[in-house]
């Protein structure tokens, strides 16, 4: 029998099935805003609405986690200007949602590299996350600072260091131990994984917990989506046939 771990099947998932964990990298913002001819922060700006939105419906279809792609590890190579735009309008969306979060029942967690931030983030983010960590609603996950490559890179580090201090042998290491080291270990398996904007890459987002997952691409810009195209890709995940492998 497989051993379940977070990117692995659950045997109750089949068709018909609500996913969930969904994850949506949330791409588009710069194109909506060339569209209009605005400035790219414009489109950042109508983003963080789309995020707000989504979390509320995915509240209300009941989802049990969501992943938001918010700023990957490669972000950094953007220019200052926009690097420092984005990270001004996280920090808003974290200070002006949080009440809501909390009364809503959301609990917010941040993967990725976050530490790395400036300092004042890393602690609005330390607050937030301690202040809904009872929260069992929703758990909503904003990658910050996020690569999944080096996310494996940190849960090797860790799992290493337990095999040098003799607190494990090495051929203790297996999928359930690598789970349990990634930054997404409190959450259920990756069942949905979205990308707007038409881009079909993964952009080193969630590549081991992928390993299952269902995938939905769509042309919508970030800033365009809205609970319907939420409604539509979850009716669109309703109607997969996950086999993980088996007939
Ligand atoms: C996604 O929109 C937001 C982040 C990556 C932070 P983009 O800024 O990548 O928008 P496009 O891809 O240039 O349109
Ligand atoms: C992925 O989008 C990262 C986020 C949505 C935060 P990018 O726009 O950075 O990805 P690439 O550069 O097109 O692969
Ligand atoms: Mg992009």
């Amino acid at each position: 029998m497989a051993r379940a771990t977070a990117s692995s099947p659950r045997p109750e998932a089949g068709q018909g099935a609500a996913p969930r964990h969904v994850a949506i990298i949330m791409d588009g913002n710069g194109r909506w805003a060339k569209k209009r001819l605005l400035p790219r922060v414009a489109g950042h700006r109508q983003g963080v609405e789309a995020a707000r939105r989504i979390v509320r419906a995915a509240g209300d279809l009941g989802i049990e986690a969501l992943t938001l792609y918010a700023f990957s590890s490669e972000n950094w190579r953007r220019p200052q200007e926009e690097v420092s735009d984005l990270m001004g309008l996280l920090r808003l969306f974290i200070l002006s949602d949080i009440d809501e979060f909390a009364n809503a029942g959301v609990r917010l967690r941040v993967i990725g590299d976050y530490k790395a931030l400036a300092p004042d983030l890393v602690s609005l983010i330390d607050g937030a996350m301690e202040r809904t960590a009872g929260n069992r609603a929703m758990t909503l996950a904003i990658a910050l600072n996020y690569g999944a490559q080096f996310e494996m890179v940190r849960a090797v580090r860790a799992i290493a260091d337990r095999v040098q201090t003799g607190e494990i042998a090495p051929a203790a290491i297996d999928e359930q131990m690598i789970d349990t080291h990634l930054d997404t270990q409190d959450l259920p398996p990756l069942d949905l994984l979205i990308r707007t904007s038409g881009e079909k890459r993964l952009s080193n987002f969630l590549l081991w917990q992928a390993a299952y997952a269902e995938l939905h691409f769509v042309d919508t810009l970030w800033p365009d989506f809205d609970k319907q195209c939420l409604v539509d890709a979850l009716a669109h995940f309703g109607q997969r046939e996950r086999r993980f492998g088996g007939l």
